[in-house]
């Protein structure tokens, strides 16, 4: 039997279909989820629709207003149901690659058909109850005589029953979505408690105070609730309207022209959706985002393979001794690459970034929108395209592209066919792309009548330029890992060939920043529980040379002791377990790995998991992480903690319990930490380990622990 066949005969499918024709009985419908600890409650009263969520008989949301407002009609008030359809799903589905093989679809739907008396206009609302949360998203299937319309507000609220603690990044600002995370109540939310808080927002305040999603929070009760959207297609990207209270409220990105969403009939919008815990671990366990995305659209998938990459990058971002642009010391020099590429083939890796090989560097690229236009087929003169193509094949090893944009859209969307099939001729399989713009609205569209307009990095204008260079990188079959992204909404169970994306403050910051603004030690315990829960992340660990790292300038290669970086060696290898990425980097420069005795668990770790499970964690305090290869019957543990030093126990009751282990673990000195000892590590095997065992993680301050379970029977 072929593998769709198994598949196939393994998914069970069992969907009751029941179709009432009167209105909610007293105004109310209820559905719960599958295992019984969330309940749904939809109300049609006084016209309006409305919903609440309970957890565990707890009111978690409560009744929320649902409703969209176009140009042409409104479907808000006297809202009448015409139609309730219920259905319920059991399946399983089988991911290329990603943190576990197969994924569990399971929930409970319903389909409530509506109009308003203001108009003839029908829309459903759609609900989807799972174990792990609430989706439910607007359906216009026919708008009547009406063809073109724009969204003008979308009304979804989402109103906390607790004032509780809340982890974000405010939306409006300009630098995306790199930034360090809040804490406040969610009542505390805006732009000048960020200031207060995190880092100084200058500039005008343009735009509502608004946050981005996953944006997480966590109940007195320990219950952890993260509000995102799953499949953002044909539509601007949801942030969450803050107004002072513990009320939050969709706010959708506008167009330069205030016009939320140009609608493509018929309307979906995308999943608006509640992921809900016991616990934060629970949380991140989630895999709602992806059930609520449409199936592998492309045809095949062979070409598409999970790998590890070195990178000349750090180089120019961390180190500081090339530059990207033409001169003495610009980087991808063909000889250089030609070295980068000995040591990746050396060591099985099985790809190399080249950043700075194109055109269009030397002119102001960063960080306006400007400069001087990029070429994304045209090689710099000092890199030889050919040759360096050549070699890396008969070393076995592949280039990663790269694609810096610099945000100027139409200058990539006119070179995007012929820039990926560049990259197919020369055997190029993942691109990095990048969108450095630091303007808050300040992405440049020229319209049919050469007008410049200037929009939103997350509006629908890019939301749509992201796809269609995810759609054409895959006609020419290669892979995408975006930095300066839209954020993931999913989006990589219907096109495999999104691989990762950056999307939150990487390590790049802990590169260029001087110690008191680069990534703080919570960090990495923050990200799981928020940017994580969308999807992978290229957030570049491995970085073994922590301390005097930096030079002053490419040309002044004296050391600046104004840089180092907040983690650990042990840390920086945990890093690649709890963070998940399909293609992960190795970003430090080969000279720091050759010969040092941590880099073997950076060449042992795999990429592509069976299973996960996310073992314990408090947000921004600590997180251990445990997964199991896809391709051998080891497992990898990563455990990291914050600013303070911890003792984790943790019991071993994920490893197989008809096997012995033998583990290899690499930890930090039990006097080390970020500040002390940050470059010692300790590594120790220990023998004949088995699953009924308890093991105590001993994390110093900032520090981590990375461990290999090998079976030995
Ligand atoms: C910002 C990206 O995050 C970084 O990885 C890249 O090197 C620079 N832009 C240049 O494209
Ligand atoms: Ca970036």
């Amino acid at each position: 039997m072929d593998k769709n066949k198994i598949i196939a005969a393994i998914i069970v499918i069992f969907i009751i279909a029941l179709t009432f024709s009167e209105n909610l009985s007293n105004n109310e419908l209820s559905i719960s989820s599958p295992n019984k600890t969330l309940k749904l409650n939809i109300y049609n009263e006084n016209g309006l629709l409305s919903y609440s969520l309970d957890k565990n008989n707890k009111t978690i949301i409560n009744p929320s207003l649902l409703g969209i407002e176009t140009d042409q009609f409104k479907l808000i008030s006297n809202l009448k149901i015409s139609n309730i359809e219920k259905s319920s799903i059991n399946q399983e589905w089988n991911q290329i690659w990603g943190e576990q093989k197969t994924i569990i679809d399971n929930h409970n739907e319903v389909k409530i058909t509506l109009s308003s008396n203001d108009n003839n206009i029908n829309m459903i609302v759609r609900f989807r109850l799972f174990n792990d949360g609430l989706g439910f998203r607007y359906e216009i299937p026919n708008s009547g005589e009406i063809k073109n319309y724009n969204i003008m507000d979308e009304i979804t609220e989402f109103n906390f029953a607790q004032d509780s603690k809340s982890w974000w990044i405010p939306a409006y600002a300009y630098r995306r979505y790199e930034f360090l995370y809040a804490n406040t109540l969610i009542s505390e939310i805006s732009r000048d408690k960020f200031s207060e808080l995190v880092e100084y927002l200058h500039g005008d305040r343009i735009g509502p105070e608004a946050v981005q999603t996953p944006f997480t929070v966590q109940r007195d009760d320990g219950i952890t609730i993260a509000i995102h959207e799953a499949n953002l297609t044909n539509y601007s990207s949801m942030t969450l309207m803050a107004d002072g209270t513990k009320n939050m409220k969709c706010d959708l990105i506008p167009w330069s022209d205030g016009i939320k969403v140009r609608v493509k009939n018929p309307l979906i919008t995308p999943w608006r959706t509640i992921i809900v815990g016991d616990s934060p671990s629970e949380l991140a366990m989630s895999t709602l985002t992806l059930n609520l995305n449409e199936p592998n659209k492309l045809k095949d998938t062979d070409w598409i393979k999970p790998g590890k990459y070195i990178g000349l990058w750090w180089e120019m971002i961390g180190t500081n001794q090339s530059t990207w642009g033409s001169g003495p010391n610009h980087g991808a020099k063909t000889d250089r690459v030609l070295e980068y590429i000995d040591f990746g083939s050396k060591y099985n890796f099985d790809g190399l970034l080249v950043e700075g090989w194109n055109t269009g560097w030397d002119e102001n690229w960063c960080c306006t929108g400007e400069g001087e236009s990029f070429g994304f087929y045209h090689p710099h003169p000092d890199f030889d395209h050919k040759k360096v193509s050549k070699y890396a094949s008969e070393k076995g090893i592949r280039i990663v592209g790269h694609h810096e944009t610099g945000t100027q859209i139409q200058n990539y969307e006119s070179q995007m066919d012929s820039a990926f099939s560049y990259c197919q001729e020369n055997g190029i399989r993942v691109v990095k792309t990048g969108y450095v713009n630091d303007g808050s609205q300040n992405i440049k569209r020229i319209d049919q009548d050469g007008n410049i307009h200037k929009e939103w990095h997350h509006g629908q204008y890019m939301v749509e330029h992201f796809r269609k260079v995810l759609e054409t990188s895959a006609k020419y079959q290669v892979g995408i890992v975006v930095h300066e992204p839209i954020k993931d909404t999913g989006l990589r169970r219907t096109f495999p060939n999104m691989l990762s994306r950056e999307g939150a403050r990487g390590q790049e910051f802990n590169g260029f920043m001087p110690k008191d603004y680069n990534n703080k030690p919570n960090h990495t315990t923050i990200i799981p529980f928020t940017r994580l829960l969308s999807s992978p992340m290229d957030y570049t660990p491995g970085i073994f040379n922590l301390k005097d790292y930096r030079y002053h300038s490419p040309d002044n290669r004296t050391i600046n002791t104004e840089h180092h970086i907040p983690s650990t060696i042990a840390k920086e290898l945990a890093l690649y377990v709890i963070i998940y990425a399909p293609v992960q980097m190795a970003a430090d420069l080969p000279q720091n790995y050759e010969g040092h005795p941590a880099f073997q668990f950076i060449l042992d770790v795999p990429v592509d998991w069976e299973k996960t499970h996310i073992l314990n964690g408090e947000i921004g305090q600590y997180i251990t992480t445990a997964r199991k290869d896809i391709n051998s019957d080891d497992w990898y543990l990563g455990s990291i903690t914050n600013e303070d030093a911890r003792d984790i126990e943790i019991k071993l009751s994920f490893l197989d319990p008809y096997k012995t282990y033998n583990a290899t673990i690499y930890k930090d000195p039990s006097d080390g930490g970020w500040e002390t000892k940050p470059e010692e590590i300790i590594i120790k095997e220990l023998k004949g380990i088995s699953y009924n065992q308890y093991y105590k993680i001993k994390l110093p301050k900032g520090g981590g622990q990375a461990i290999r379970f090998s079976p030995i029977n």
